[in-house]
């Protein structure tokens, strides 16, 4: 008898665990179905909630193929102010042969902007990575310090010039800091130059449109470490007024980093005086390499939004230092952290889903 009514107790407190549950699932659905609803009858985008004038310039990184895809152009339009080109201003897209210059893709991506009002951001001049190895080698030797400065001073000279009133801000040298314990890269660049490559750069660069804002690109550089390694070089390169600001990439996850390292990095660099921009943000769901493939849960799609209302916060808190925030990505149907770190790990780094429509980390960001 007493074991009976236990089980019947038992069994009450289940069941009402389970309406529990499925009430409060269904409640969070119907909130963000809401949500949705409201946010496909307004043409209200991220660009309105943040204005250039109050905060800053709300951006995106596209690959030529969306500026043909009206649902994408739309999404573009409605949230964007703002377009970094994926791949198409990169040296080996642009000068693949020495002395051949082919804009065609750049250009189309420059005209879909300025026919609707979007500014161009510039990515990126002097790099390691996308580069042909002409720019390296003399024949079948070395290239010589001076025979590789020139190559690069002319790709700068003439891309900048091309692009001039069109593009408003270059990264001009992307990733060119070491991870380790060396402070710069060893790449090519930098075994054939050493650090002269990166002033030499930023020289051609202001002397090839003095209107242009200069960016120095790289990632983790909220990396107390690297971040200190960034500031030094930008010293230098302030010292001969080379540089307008910096570009933190903002390649993170939903664990990483802090709100603190982002400040603490924010407050270093802003004491330069230089503008900050966020370049490439994207938020990974995973939070190492080894992490297995997950489908997008509830769970992680809250902790998503929590990793983006947290930097946003801190966005927000300097926005008289940000003049930029740009998303590497336009929605989670196409990002290149698909293949990066582990090739073919399906990731859902951005505002939008795979479907277009925004995710819960989107209403975070403008409930402020
Ligand atoms: C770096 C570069 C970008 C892009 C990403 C990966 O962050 O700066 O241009 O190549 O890697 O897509």
């Amino acid at each position: 008898m007493l074991k009976n009514s236990r089980r019947v107790i038992h069994l009450f407190l289940l069941l009402t665990f389970y309406i529990g549950v499925v009430s409060c699932n269904k409640d969070n659905t119907t909130g963000l179905q809401k949500k949705i609803d409201e946010y496909n009858q307004s043409d209200v985008g991220l660009k309105d909630y943040y204005t250039p004038e109050d905060y800053f310039y709300l951006g995106v990184a596209i690959p030529l193929s969306f500026i043909d895809n009206q649902k994408k152009t739309n999404l573009m339009k409605r949230h964007f102010n703002s377009i970094t080109a994926e791949n198409e201003m990169k040296w080996s897209s642009l000068q693949l042969t020495e002395g051949t210059f082919t804009y065609t893709n750049a250009d189309k991506i420059v005209a879909f902007a300025e026919a609707n009002g979007i500014k161009v951001r510039g990515h990126c001049l002097c790099w390691h990575n996308q580069v042909p190895s002409w720019i390296f080698k003399d024949g079948q030797a070395t290239a010589s310090k001076e025979l590789v400065l020139q190559r690069l001073r002319t790709h700068i000279t003439t891309i900048m010039t091309h692009f001039k009133g069109k593009v408003y801000a270059w990264d001009v040298v992307n990733e060119a800091i070491d991870d380790g314990s060396s402070v710069y890269r060893n790449s090519q660049w930098y075994a054939i130059c050493g650090e002269d490559y990166i002033i030499e750069a930023f020289r051609a660069a202001r002397e090839a449109d003095p209107d242009a804002g200069l960016f120095y690109n790289d990632y983790t550089a909220i990396d107390p470490t690297k971040r200190d390694k960034i500031y030094d070089l930008l010293v230098k390169l302030k010292a001969e007024d080379l540089v307008d600001g910096i570009g933190l990439q903002g390649h993170w996850n939903i664990g990483y980093p802090s709100g603190l390292l982002i400040s603490d990095a924010f407050n270093k660099y802003r004491s330069l005086g230089i503008e900050l921009q966020i370049t490439e943000l994207d938020v990974s769901v995973y939070t190492s390499n080894t992490d297995p493939e997950t489908t997008y849960t509830d769970a992680i799609e809250e902790k998503q939004s929590a990793a983006y209302s947290r930097f946003f916060n801190e966005f927000r808190t300097f926005k008289d230092d940000i003049t930029g925030v740009t998303f590497w990505g336009l929605a989670d149907d196409y990002t290149w952290l698909d293949n990066f770190p582990v090739r073919g790990r399906k990731n859902y780094p951005l505002l939008f889903d795979v479907n277009l429509d925004p995710k819960p980390a989107y209403f975070e960001i403008i409930d402020f």
